[in-house]
């Protein structure tokens, strides 16, 4: 058994198998707050959710509130949620339009820059404040970059370039955008949350692991009368893969591709969507389109928090070492209104709050955490399909639908980045 690295995780993580207090030790989650979530590259939201001068949306960056705001000027910031006074959270509003913030505690004011614009009674600081002014704002989240829409945040202050960090799994960004007839996708149709009593690590690698969704989603497929349940069959021709940096996808091109229905991959069918239909086929030409509907979108896990899963766009939030915050919305693609509203009415079926899919998830979440609070065995063993796993041309790891490769990826990259100085 290789030992990755020793250090903070210690012999914790080897080859194939991982040691359970990863998922429970308090001050590995600490440490995963510094090496992780303020230093990596972090999805923040989407450009489309702040479409217009001035617009904020409040979001996060693992615990931390933040706000993503689009300035007078144009530009996408990211500052934080904390008044430089005395702590308070400037902005209690989930979203909105507002050229200026001001602290509710004690009225100081602050341009949407982030600067220090007023305060209340001035008289009280020495020349009316002008150095505080000069020297105290909301704090910048420095590295602020989009692919595709996409906004990622960074709280270090150097490091890989976002085009770095997503490596070969940019092209499954452009994969989800590619549904669309404007190319473009949209954040427009509300966040649902769910809450799990689990460690974010363990629905990180869920949402790429093809080897329970035959047994812990054969209900809904029941229900549904859904073919998805075979794609991560035995038999399937589905693909997992590792892209590195930690991102992962299961490829279900593979079997769409075998039986070559546009938009099966949406449960449906061309008939059912003449205006999407004829909206990509002038878009791209029918052949391109068609290849387009066959292949469907992306199962992806960009780390460490962006998931999108086919019709869906998920942000994990961890709040502790036992608690994480799944942020889901329907994906909604620029010029197909008739997609779309299918794309929330699955969303609400499947992940709603009486959704079918996604409480089978957190069952297991929560189910999993209590479990690995029981010591022995101490050792979670994830080599499954170690022995059929392959490079592709492009030098990613390659596995079987239901393969651990994408967990082994996971981890890989988890062990470089908490040993990193
Ligand atoms: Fe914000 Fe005092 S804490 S103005
Ligand atoms: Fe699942």
């Amino acid at each position: 058994m290789t030992v990755i690295q020793p250090g903070i995780v210690g012999d914790r993580i080897q080859s194939n198998r991982v040691h359970g207090s990863l998922y429970t030790d308090p001050a590995l989650f600490q440490a995963e707050l510094e090496h992780i979530w303020r230093k990596t590259w972090v999805y923040v939201g989407h450009e489309s959710e702040i479409p217009n001068l001035n617009d904020f949306v409040m979001k996060s960056i693992g615990p931390q509130p933040v706000l993503m705001v689009r300035g007078r000027d144009g530009v996408v910031r990211v500052l934080q949620n904390r008044c430089p006074h005395r702590g308070n959270q400037v902005c209690v509003q989930e979203q909105g339009n507002a050229a200026i913030f001001v602290c509710s505690y004690h009225s100081w004011t602050f341009a949407n820059t982030g600067d220090l614009i007023g305060f209340a009674f001035p008289e009280g600081y020495r020349d009316h404040g002008d150095a505080e002014k000069k020297e105290l704002g909301l704090g910048r989240v420095p590295r602020v970059e989009a692919y595709r829409g996409f906004v990622f945040a960074s709280f270090g202050t150097d490091g890989p370039t976002l085009a770095e960090h997503l490596g070969g799994a940019a092209e499954t960004l452009d994969r989800v955008c590619l549904a669309s007839p404007e190319g473009e996708i949209e954040v427009t149709a509300g966040f649902l949350k769910h809450k799990a009593r689990s460690n974010w690590k363990f629905i990180v690698e869920n949402e790429c692991d093809g080897y329970h969704p035959a047994f812990v989603h054969s209900s809904i497929f029941g229900v549904a009368d859904s073919g998805i349940g075979g794609l991560y069959g035995n038999q399937s021709t589905a693909l997992t893969r590792d892209y590195g940096n930690g991102h992962t996808e299961v490829d279900l091109r593979p079997e769409f591709r075998k039986t070559g229905v546009p938009l099966q991959w949406f449960g449906t069918t061309a008939e059912r969507l003449p205006a999407y239909v004829a909206s990509m086929e002038a878009a791209y030409g029918n052949e391109r389109a068609r290849e387009i509907m066959i292949d469907g979108t992306p199962h992806v896990m960009i780390y460490p928090n962006l998931f999108i899963a086919e019709i869906q766009l998920f942000v994990i939030q961890p709040l502790a070492v036992d608690l994480t915050v799944q942020h889901v919305t329907a994906l909604q693609f620029k010029g197909a209104p008739d997609l779309n509203r299918r794309m929330r009415q699955q969303t609400m079926g499947s992940v709603g709050p009486a959704g079918l899919l996604l409480a089978d998830d957190c069952e297991m979440y929560e189910r999993t955490q209590r479990g690995v609070a029981a010591r022995d065995p101490e050792w979670l063993f994830l080599g499954r399909g170690e022995q059929r796993e392959y490079r592709d041309a492009d030098g990613f790891r390659v596995g079987h639908a239901t393969d651990e490769t994408p967990s082994r990826g996971i981890w890989r990259h988890y062990a470089g980045l908490m040993e990193a100085v």
